[in-house]
């Protein structure tokens, strides 16, 4: 029978080396690129806040899940300033919502994420206490003073 061939510890450090470097020199910020990034970030975002809400509605019984999914959606607001880079709006002849106000009203751009950020936070802290009133009243504020304010505006239908 033939020995499969082990990697060793340094075959293993150089492949990660390699694997890494290559996926350096080819990281492609084009918009499109960047656009799709972007969308699917948005997309995972809908998904742990519908999935959060089932929980706070009581149509699953894993609450113990809510915790996990408020967690993942703070993390995800924390990446929102770097998912809007200049060459990314509707102008890049790429497909997508984003309309020009996020960088025409930077100001308030930054302002609406600071207070999506402060508002999962706030869901975060809720979430462990297992309270599906107050999970549900949180997703409301994260919901109207996070999504909806920064989908006003600068998000196009
Ligand atoms: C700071 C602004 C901002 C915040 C906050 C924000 N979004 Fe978005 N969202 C956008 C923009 C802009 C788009 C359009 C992206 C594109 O098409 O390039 C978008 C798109 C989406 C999409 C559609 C993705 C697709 O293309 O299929 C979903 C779903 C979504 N957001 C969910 C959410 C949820 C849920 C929240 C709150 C937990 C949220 N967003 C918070 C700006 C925001």
């Amino acid at each position: 029978m033939k020995k499969k061939p082990h990697l060793g510890g340094a075959m293993v450090i150089a492949l990660a080396v390699l694997v890494g470097a290559s996926a350096t020199a080819q990281a492609q910020d084009t918009a499109e690129n960047a656009i799709k990034y972007r969308q699917t970030i948005m997309k995972t975002l809908g998904g742990h806040l519908g999935a959060i809400a089932a929980i706070a509605k009581g149509e699953v019984s894993v609450s113990d899940h809510a915790a996990r999914h408020a967690a993942a959606i703070a993390s995800i607001t924390e990446m929102m300033p770097d998912i809007f880079a200049e060459n990314t709006g509707p102008d890049s002849g790429v497909k997508t919502r984003a309309t020009a106000a996020i960088w025409q009203e930077t100001d308030k751009f930054q302002q609406v994420i600071a207070v999506a950020q402060a508002e999962a936070n706030k869901l975060v802290e809720v979430a462990s206490s297992g309270d599906a009133g107050a999970i549900g009243a949180q997703l409301g504020a994260l919901g109207k003073n996070g999504c909806g304010a920064c989908h006003t505006g600068f998000r196009s239908n």
